[in-house]
């Protein structure tokens, strides 16, 4: 086994910002398989481009030759599942490709590791780690006054999305119970940041905002989250994988809910500040329309146990969060305009065009 690890789903909006923080702090190699679907950008790793501790493969998860083919040259320590089809929107409208690369795809993953698990020598065997990337949504939604999401709640996922996110991650925990394999899970509330794509609240606020376009709100805009910034969610993902207890899973989150239209409202006054006085408000670019099926009304990650048992801790607030966000894409505006050109245009038109402004 080598000082090596192997991350999927690395060239999106979260593996990108971990890759690149990885190679950046001279953690050591690591190897990248991303299919580089729509939301797959290799301009995202451009940063540590001929870096040699970083290897790109452009591959599907679920492709099993290929996966065990690179276990076999480059001896992983631990493989990290970031790869998934990621938004809820997509996954209403057509969900063949969650359960494809969520569900069958982690499935052909954990296959081709089993048998690589099973050739280490014992020593190496108990070093190994198998991290399973995960999201708060499999919990379900919760009312106002419900507690925050606890490690042990019940899993209840609402939409296609969390149900093959779930459905994946019961199948990381079944290898490590039937086959006594080294599994970490972690469940994190919704992130922001950098590279984020511009089909999910914040960056496509954003990006409406300074194109003059309408900022959609769906149903009241009464619906919360907990936000995370991307790069605290990269630092408790490395926490987890070094000193997490194998077989447990671990909620990561940063005590920040907000409704939807506080979230947007943020943004508008944020931008209004870089605008002329006179040119108005970006909140009059508002608007409400039809909601999403299913919407789960309010999402609250409670993270005692990863703060209290491996001491973790969020480095950023929503507000230092934030700033460095609109920052960032402010200054990278041919980043935005790389993404948004082509395919992204019709996934705008099929999801806001039959929706209507309530
Ligand atoms: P993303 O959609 O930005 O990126 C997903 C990446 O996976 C893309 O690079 C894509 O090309 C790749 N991919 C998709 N299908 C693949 C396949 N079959 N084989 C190989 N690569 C494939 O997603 P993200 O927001 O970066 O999320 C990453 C992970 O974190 C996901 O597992 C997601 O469920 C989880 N998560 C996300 C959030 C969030 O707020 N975005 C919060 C908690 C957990
Ligand atoms: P999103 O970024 O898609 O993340 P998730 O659904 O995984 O939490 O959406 C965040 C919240 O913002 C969610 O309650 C849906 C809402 N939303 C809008 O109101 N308008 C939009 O155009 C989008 C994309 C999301």
């Amino acid at each position: 086994m080598n000082n090596c690890i192997l991350v999927t789903g690395g060239a999106g909006f979260i593996g990108s910002n971990f890759v690149n923080s990885w190679v950046k702090q001279g953690f050591g190699k690591v190897v990248n398989v991303d299919k580089l679907t729509y939301a797959g950008n290799l301009e995202n790793l451009s940063g540590i481009q001929g870096n040699e501790d970083h290897v790109f493969v452009q591959a599907d998860i679920g492709d099993s030759k290929v996966i065990a083919e690179l276990l076999k040259e480059h001896e992983p320590k631990a493989i990290l599942n970031f790869a998934a089809e990621s938004h809820v929107d997509r996954s209403i409208h057509a969900p063949g490709e969650f359960i494809q690369t969520n569900i069958v795809g982690t499935f052909n993953l954990l296959e081709e590791v089993r048998p690589y698990w099973n050739g280490l020598n014992e020593r190496e065997q108990g070093d190994f780690r198998f991290l399973q990337v995960s999201t708060d949504e499999v919990y379900g939604s919760l009312t106002a006054d419900d507690p925050a999401f606890k490690e042990t709640n019940p899993y209840e996922p609402n939409s296609p999305y969390s149900a093959s996110k779930a459905a994946s991650d019961h199948l990381v925990r079944a290898y490590h119970h039937t086959y006594g394999m080294p599994m970490l899970t972690t469940n994190c509330s919704n992130n922001y940041g950098p590279y984020h794509f511009p089909e999910k609240l914040i960056p496509l606020i954003i990006h409406n905002a300074l194109n003059d376009k309408d900022l959609p709100i769906y149903g009241d805009g009464s619906n919360v989250r907990d936000w995370l910034y991307v790069e605290d969610h990269c630092s408790a993902i490395r926490c987890v994988l070094e000193t997490g207890q194998v077989g447990e899973t671990y909620n990561i989150g940063g005590w920040n809910e907000m409704s939807n239209l506080e979230v947007v409202h943020t943004l508008c006054d944020m931008l209004d500040l870089q605008r002329r006085k006179d040119a108005g408000s970006y909140r009059d670019q508002i608007t409400y329309v039809t909601d999403r099926p299913g919407h789960d009304q309010r999402y609250a990650i409670d993270a005692t146990k990863i703060e209290r048992e491996l001491g973790w801790k969020p480095a950023e607030t929503f507000k230092t969060g934030i700033e460095k966000t609109v920052a960032w894409y402010l200054e990278n505006q041919s980043w935005v305009e790389n993404v948004t050109s082509g395919e992204y245009q019709k996934w705008v038109g099929k999801n806001y065009q039959a929706r209507e402004n309530v």
